[in-house]
């Protein structure tokens, strides 16, 4: 017996092309329907295109959250004796910030399930880069997660295929169609998998400037305000942090030497704009998980975040003690004048990084976990004519070139020092 569809995907486009809303029944059976390949990626294409023009009024991006929410799993961690708080990034370059963060806030007592995903394209993964120690396994079973959750406390873990299923044939296809800088969508895209996988607060870092998908912070605050909204009218308390990406965060990019600056930060050390926003991004988590007055600083002193993550790496097979891989090839790029750096764009650097073998082009590809570029000076440092401003990485010297082209423009050092800005820009709390 054929079911008799209750809507028609052509009327949901249209309403959206010449900027009427579409209503609450209409929306959830959209999702619904291609989530079950009834409304084809033509017709998708079609409406994720009319709300990048459109937009969606605050009620719609909410039901297509709910929607979203609705075609996959949703996880409880209600189970635990631990409350749980955790963090989402918009992505930037050398943006590791997870990997000292879910340990940090941890040592506090509070639960960090970190579901994580793969770089795509010049913004690295979480996943990519812890699996660059050895034995280190991404794929735990619910059970593995919940067992390290109430023991270690904090886990980075691939995300299922279970939560919000509707969008991740969504993201894809976005991704081709031109229509993945449209609000509505990556608030919803990303608050879905959030609300679904159940933590009782989060922390978003939403980036703003040249590395990040919302260049002007405008767009970047009117995405934090739209993504705190909907955690908070979901029940999951949410805040957000609006970050300068503009120049890459800390001085290593890539998977491998990420993991080293990030062991740096966990020892008391590391670059200041890293330990900056790991700080910020752990209070803003304590806060909502009712300890505002955590001594976070004190635990990266004190190497009580440094213990909580070498248990969280042993739990999933891993080796905290291991040398990580060196790649065979480097190339260093000299200052080729005396003074202070004045530009230093992240995005052209995440492209060089990726274009070493740091990132991937397809979903299949395998990344180089020692692949990436380490910077010698950060913008606003001084350096003298003649010494290291910063040195590719790669298993195959055929790749430096790319790389180079890449960075062309991207780089340069002058008298004025830029002025100091500090990574953390805003506080979004509604
Ligand atoms: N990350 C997501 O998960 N979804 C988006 O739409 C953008 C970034």
């Amino acid at each position: 017996m054929s079911t008799v569809e209750p809507f028609d995907a052509v009327d949901v486009i249209r309403a959206k092309r010449d900027g009427r809303p579409v209503d609450e029944p209409a929306l959830r059976w959209m999702i619904d329907a291609y989530t079950r390949e009834y409304v084809t990626d033509a017709q998708m294409s079609a409406f994720a295109m009319a709300v990048l023009l459109n937009g969606m009024s605050r009620d719609e991006i909410r039901v297509m959250t709910d929607a979203m929410i609705a075609s996959g799993e949703r996880m409880s961690f209600t189970a635990l004796s631990k409350t749980t708080v955790d963090k989402h990034s918009t992505g930037g370059v050398g943006d590791k910030i997870t990997l000292p963060l879910a340990p940090l806030v941890a040592a506090f007592g509070v639960a960090v399930p970190q579901l994580s995903g793969r770089g795509l394209g010049h913004t690295g993964g979480t996943l990519d880069k812890l699996e660059s120690i050895p034995g280190w396994r991404a794929a735990l079973s619910n059970d593995e997660m919940f067992a390290q959750l109430d023991d270690v406390g904090a886990v980075i873990c691939a995300a299922g295929s279970g939560l919000a299923p509707a969008d991740k044939r969504l993201y894809a296809l976005r991704d081709v169609t031109g229509t993945v800088e449209a609000i509505p969508l990556i608030a919803s895209s990303i608050m879905s998998k959030k609300i679904a996988e159940g933590t009782a607060s989060l922390v978003l870092d939403v980036k703003f400037g040249s590395g990040a998908f919302m260049q002007d912070i405008d767009k970047a605050r009117e995405l934090a305000r739209t993504m705190v909204a909907l955690g908070n009218d979901s029940g999951v308390a949410t805040t957000a942090l609006l970050t300068d990406m503009n120049s890459p965060l800390g001085r290593a990019i890539g998977n491998a030497n990420e993991v080293r600056e990030s062991v740096e930060v966990l020892a008391g050390g590391g670059p200041a704009d890293v330990v900056e926003l790991t700080v910020a991004l752990a209070r803003e988590m304590l806060t909502l998980a009712g300890q505002p007055d955590a001594d976070v600083e004190a635990a990266l002193k004190d190497g009580r975040a440094m213990d909580v993550w070498r248990r969280m790496i042993l739990a999933q097979d891993g080796d905290p003690d291991a040398a990580l891989p060196v790649a065979r090839e480097t190339h260093t790029v000299l200052a080729p004048s005396s003074g202070v750096v004045t530009r230093l764009e992240a995005l052209p650097f995440g492209i060089a990084a990726w274009r070493l073998g740091a990132g991937r082009a397809r979903p299949q590809d395998a990344v180089v976990h020692a692949a990436g570029i380490d910077l010698h000076a950060q913008l606003g440092e001084r350096i003298e004519a003649g010494h290291p401003l910063f040195t590719l990485s790669a298993e195959d010297a055929a790749r430096f070139p790319r790389a180079l082209e890449a960075l062309e423009g991207a780089w340069e050092i002058g008298e004025a020092a830029p002025a100091a800005s500090a990574r953390v820009a805003e506080r979004i709390t509604a």
